[in-house]
């Protein structure tokens, strides 16, 4: 998490800095700050809120060709305005800004207290500015590099002195850092969103890499200081994907683009003549595919609900065993990797660090691990060295929404692709991808019901406590609809198997818990109408999704939200974007701040 960003060029550094961290707010938005060099003195400026209120404070002459900045979601001290980067060492000479984790900066900083430094804030990463001022003869970047050897943890960090006119070093080390290349002008910054507006050619660092750059050159080596030589990549996004284009949150524009994105995912890769999937990414042969014996899952949040779901598919359907875990238990458990396994790492930003360490774990231990992701060039797809990438475009609002849909139909095109190799005959592989090819418009269709959604948010907005209920392929639906309610409105809710409910949770059942039940036209049907009758038998609420023309759910719910008709195992798609809706509904509903809710970031790369 946080955002960080340099600037070295000919235009007014306030500027570009306070755009380029518009761009990287979500990746933190509790304070922020910029510094700014001109006439050998850095101006820093900083302060509590979002980057709207440091633009507040910021003179509009504030003199300065060459600058860094920061935006904050807080580890190591409290949001208040001093503990907001950057930070400098005593003398106010030279600044960094920091993202990630500095495990040992206690003992770093008992060091250079005893030593005479006078620290004024409560955060890890103050201990690199004073470390840099500690090492600095004259060479910012030898100073860099020597601070390095000292810390351990996670950075990617920018550092600038005042003494040493046009020029910014950065480093990383398990947090991104990208390099914008652009006509007499350099950019650092956390992702290529920062940048895209002033330059699409952008070079990736990797983690030992350091970085020194001026407005008209850079060059990269390593900690022992021998020059990389780094390939110079051209970003396919466009300036418009990361606009809102007219809507009033990212979240409702990537709710409503998800006909494209998933038409996108699946694009170019479903081979009608063999009726099977074509995904070259992976880089396996045949046979290798054909021999997987099992396949392992790892994610967070809303990328590890995708996960379950196509563990639910690739067993059922491909009859491979297949389970999903959570990243962050994977890589503490010591986990065994049995030969004939298969891993896929899962993540739209491709920066979740717990995710990228599961990921690294088990490929210390031997196994083959693919990349599911949605950022070109990001740490997990590159490490992961093959996978598939979902092309949902860049996904900005907090809350994960297209990039859930997207990673289905990555996982729905592999299982086709297993499955014919395996147990699928040639009609039924014909079928799943007419099921497939039907899901842009079904998705499209389902938004008929927005206003009705919008009525019925409005109408249970006042309730505290929700569940959601679903069975098979739609219970890890069922979650993800609660987390989606709960991060951007704040209103609890739980998500379980509808049948589990009478194990526990039942108990919570009164008419101030409504119950949102996912009840598809699928062979659980039965079954979840079953668990629905037994919460409106004690007084629950009922919000049903359903096919319009199920009379019996109807009649048993007390509002129902249509969903179009599909084939059985398309649901998790029709059914997670009505929840999407109603999440966004209550939370606009409620005056939450949609895009960027309370506590969280989207970038998670911190344990
Ligand atoms: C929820 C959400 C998070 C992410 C999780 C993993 O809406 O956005 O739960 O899904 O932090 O992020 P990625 O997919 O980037 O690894």
């Amino acid at each position: 998490m946080c955002g960080i960003i340099g600037y070295c060029g000919p235009r007014a550094a306030k500027d570009v800095l306070l755009d380029g961290l518009k761009r990287l707010e979500y990746r933190g938005y509790d304070s922020a700050g910029i510094c700014v060099a001109s006439a050998g003195e850095l101006t820093i400026i900083k302060r509590t809120g979002k980057i709207a209120q440091l633009r507040e404070i910021v003179p509009e002459n504030l003199p300065g060709v060459y600058g860094i900045g920061h935006t904050r979601w807080a580890t190591h001290g409290v949001v208040n305005d001093v503990n907001a980067h950057p930070h400098t060492n005593c003398a106010g000479d030279i600044a960094i800004v920091h993202n990630g984790i500095i495990e040992n900066f206690s003992a770093l900083k008992e060091k250079l207290v005893n030593e005479g430094h006078v620290f004024r804030s409560q955060t890890d990463s103050e201990v690199i500015a004073h470390l840099v001022s500690d090492f600095y003869e004259g060479d910012l970047e030898t100073a860099v590099k020597e601070t390095l050897q000292l810390l351990k943890g996670t950075y990617g960090l920018i550092c600038i002195h005042a003494k040493e006119p046009g020029r910014l070093v950065g480093a990383r080390n398990g947090s991104p850092l990208v390099l914008g290349v652009g006509q007499e002008e350099m950019f650092l910054a956390s992702d290529v969103m920062a940048t895209l507006s002033h330059t699409k050619q952008v070079v990736y660092l990797e983690d030992g890499e350091v970085v020194s750059i001026t407005n008209s050159d850079y060059h990269i080596c390593d900690l022992r200081d021998r020059p990389v030589d780094k390939k110079i990549e051209t970003i396919s996004w466009e300036l418009e994907n990361i606009e809102k284009q007219g809507h009033p949150h990212f979240m409702e524009k990537e709710i409503f683009e998800q006909p494209e994105s998933v038409l996108r995912a699946m694009q170019g890769r479903i081979d009608q003549e063999n009726a099977t999937a074509r995904l070259g990414g992976l880089n396996m042969s045949t046979t290798e595919l054909r021999d997987i014996e099992r396949i392992k899952i790892v994610a967070a949040g809303t990328s590890f609900h995708a996960g379950l779901v196509a563990a639910y598919l690739i067993e059922s359907v491909a009859q491979i065993p297949c389970t999903a875990e959570l990243a962050s238990e994977l890589r503490y458990r010591n986990p065994i990797v049995e030969r004939g396994s298969l891993y896929f790492a899962v993540s739209q930003s491709g920066e979740t660090l717990d995710t990228l360490s599961a990921m690294r774990e088990l490929k210390r231990k031997g196994a083959r691990v693919l990349g599911i992701c949605n950022v070109v060039g990001s740490s997990i797809a590159r490490e992961a060295g093959a996978g598939v990438y979902i092309h949902s475009g860049p996904e900005i609002a907090v809350a994960s929404t297209k990039a859930f849909t997207s990673q289905l139909t990555a996982f729905y095109l592999f299982t086709l692709l297993i499955a014919r190799m395996h147990n699928m005959s040639f009609e039924a592989g014909r079928d799943f991808i007419a099921c497939l090819e039907a899901l842009p418009g079904l998705i499209q269709k389902g938004f008929e019901e927005q206003n009705h959604i919008r009525a019925l948010a409005e109408k249970y907005s006042r309730y505290r406590d929700f569940l959601f209920l679903g069975r098979g392929l739609n219970y890890p639906v069922a979650l993800e609809g609660a987390l989606k309610l709960k991060e951007i409105s704040y209103i609890h809710a739980e998500g379980y198997s509808a049948a589990e409910i009478k194990h526990g949770p039942i108990a919570l059942i009164n008419d101030e818990t409504p119950s949102i039940f996912l009840v598809p036209n699928d062979s659980l049907r039965g079954k979840v109408i079953s668990n629905m009758k037994e919460v409106k038998a004690r007084k629950g609420k009922v919000i049903a999704l359903c096919v319009a023309d199920d009379a019996e759910v109807r009649d048993t719910a007390d509002d129902i939200i249509a969903i179009p008709k599909a084939g059985e195992l398309m649901y998790p798609f029709l059914m997670i974007v009505p929840l999407q809706l109603f999440a966004y509904y209550t939370a606009l509903k409620l005056g939450r701040d949609v895009d960027q809710p309370r506590n969280l970031a989207k970038s998670v790369t911190v344990e």
